[in-house]
C-alpha cells in the first residue's frame, strides 16, 4: 500500500513518508515493545509496554526486594518514592518539584483535593463541575458532598454555563482539563482566572492532559490538580496518579483521607495524627512500589523530549486522521465529535455512529486498536511518541474497508465485554 496522499483532495502534496522521515521524535518508537502489525491508538486510555520497564522491574524485584529484602526502604529509597516520581512529573506539568506526589489512584487523589479546596473556602457550600465530566470525577464529588453533609452542595453545569455556575457560594470547580470523549480542552489560565476572580479555587483533572499537551499550571496560577500516569504516561496498568497544590496552599490544606504515609514523623508511632509539613500530608498509607518502579522508567522516555514538538505532532496527526476520515469514511453516518479546526483539543479523536461498538470491534479484529465510549462513541488515541503518519493513514484505510464492505455486521462483533 502507498501512503502518498496524491488521491486526496485535502493536500495532495502530503507524503507520510516524508512526514516521517522528518519527525523530529521518531526515534522515540524504539523506547517501546509495540506487538508487530498492530496500530495502536490507545494510548489515551493505557500506553503501551516502554522497554525498560522489565529490566527496571526485574531489578526491583529480585536485587532490591529479593535481596535487600525490607532494608530497601532505605538502602534503595523507597519511601522517598511518591516525593521522588512527584518532581520528574513536575517538569511535564509546569509545578514545582515540591508541589507534586504520585500515589493512590486519580479517583483517590481527586477526593483529597477537592477536600483541600473545599476546607480551604469554609464559608462556601457549593462544588461545580461539567455535567458530562469523566464519571468517577462525579461520583468522588458527589460522596464528598455526601461526606460532609448539609453544608455542601454537588452542582453540575453544562460545559458553556460554567463560569456562570461560580458564584459567591462556589468552593470550588473541578473541571477535567481535556474532556475524555470529545477531547475539547478548556483554557485553563482563563477558566482558572475567571473562577478564582470569584473566590472560588480550581481542581484540573490532567488524567488526558499530562504527557499530550503542554501543561503549566503555575503559569495559570493553578491551585490543585490530579492525573493519572497510565495514559500518555505509559506508567502501567493501575501505575498510581499525581496530586499538585500550589505551594501556598501547603500550611493549611487537609486532604480528608490522612494516614502514617502523611504524618510528619511516621516512625514515632505517636497516637495522634500531626500531618507533614508541604506535598507529604496529601499520602495515606504504603505505596505501590511495583508500580512506582514501572512509571519511573516509564518517565525516562520523556527525559529531554520537547513538550512543544509533542503537542505539535499530536496536531499533526489528528489533522491528518480528521481530513482522511472525511475523505474516505464519507457516507457511511460516522460523525466527527472533535473539532478538526479548533486546536484547543487534546490528543485523541472522536467519531460517533449508531454502531461504533461492533465498527470498533471489526477494527480491532484488524489489529487497529482504538476503543469505545457509550453510547456511541469511537476513541483513537493519537499518541506522538511512538506513532508515525502512516499508521493514521493504514488506519483511516481499515476503517473505510471496515465501513465499505460492512465488516461490523456480524452478531458476534456487537457483543459487549466488561470493559469496551
Ligand atoms: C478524566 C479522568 N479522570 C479519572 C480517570 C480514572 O481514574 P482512576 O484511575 O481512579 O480509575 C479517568 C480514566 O480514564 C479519566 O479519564
Amino acid at each position: 500500500m502507498t501512503h502518498k496522499m496524491a488521491a486526496l483532495s485535502v493536500d495532495p502534496d502530503v507524503d507520510v513518508s516524508e512526514m516521517d522521515r522528518t519527525d523530529p521524535l521518531r526515534h522515540l518508537r524504539a523506547s517501546f515493545d509495540l506487538p508487530a502489525d498492530t496500530i495502536y491508538l490507545c494510548g489515551n486510555s493505557l500506553g503501551p509496554l516502554p522497554g525498560n520497564v522489565g529490566a527496571r522491574l526485574a531489578d526491583v524485584v529480585q536485587r532490591q526486594w529479593g535481596e535487600s529484602l525490607i532494608r530497601s526502604w532505605n538502602a534503595h529509597s523507597w519511601f522517598a518514592m511518591p516525593e521522588r516520581l512527584g518532581a520528574r512529573l513536575a517538569t511535564l506539568i509546569g509545578a514545582q518539584a515540591h508541589e507534586v506526589t504520585v500515589a493512590d489512584s486519580t479517583s483517590v487523589n481527586l477526593f483529597k483535593a477537592a477536600c483541600c479546596a473545599r476546607g480551604l473556602r469554609p464559608q462556601r457550600r457549593r462544588i461545580v463541575t461539567e455535567t458530562g465530566n469523566f464519571p468517577t470525577d462525579a461520583y468522588v464529588l458527589q460522596g464528598l458532598a455526601q461526606l460532609l453533609g448539609p453544608g455542601t452542595e454537588y452542582l453540575a453545569v453544562e460545559r458553556d454555563r460554567i463560569l456562570d455556575a461560580v458564584d459567591a457560594d462556589t468552593a470550588v470547580l473541578v473541571l477535567t482539563h481535556v474532556h475524555y470523549k470529545d477531547c475539547a480542552m478548556f483554557d485553563m489560565a482563563e477558566v482558572t482566572r475567571r473562577a478564582q476572580a470569584r473566590g472560588a479555587l480550581v481542581v484540573w483533572d490532567l488524567s488526558h492532559s499530562v504527557g499530550a499537551v503542554c501543561v503549566d499550571l503555575n503559569a495559570c496560577n493553578a491551585d490543585f490538580a490530579v492525573g493519572c500516569t497510565y495514559k500518555y504516561l505509559n506508567g502501567g496498568p493501575g501505575a498510581p496518579a499525581f496530586i499538585f497544590a500550589a505551594e501556598r496552599h501547603h500550611a493549611a490544606m487537609n486532604p480528608g483521607l490522612v494516614g502514617w504515609w502523611g504524618h510528619e514523623q511516621p516512625f514515632d508511632f505517636a497516637e495522634g495524627y500531626s500531618p507533614a509539613a508541604g506535598m507529604r500530608r496529601t499520602l495515606s498509607g504504603t505505596g505501590p512500589i511495583l508500580g512506582f518502579a514501572t512509571l519511573d522508567a516509564a518517565l525516562d522516555i520523556f527525559d529531554g523530549v520537547d513538550m512543544a514538538a509533542v503537542r505539535a505532532k499530536s496536531l499533526r496527526l489528528s489533522s491528518l486522521f480528521l481530513d482522511l476520515v472525511a475523505e474516505k469514511c464519507a457516507g457511511f453516518g460516522l460523525r466527527a465529535i472533535t473539532a478538526r479546526d479548533n486546536p484547543q483539543r487534546g490528543s485523541h479523536v472522536a467519531l460517533a455512529h449508531a454502531d461504533g461498538f461492533a465498527i470498533m470491534q471489526a477494527l480491532i479484529r484488524r489489529n487497529v486498536i482504538g476503543d469505545f465510549r457509550a453510547p456511541d462513541v469511537m476513541r483513537f488515541g493519537l499518541t506522538p511518541l511512538y506513532l508515525r503518519y502512516r499508521d493514521v493513514w493504514d488506519a483511516v484505510e481499515a476503517l473505510s474497508q471496515v465501513l465499505r464492505h460492512g465488516e461490523w455486521k456480524s452478531a458476534e462483533l456487537g457483543r459487549r465485554a466488561r470493559v469496551t
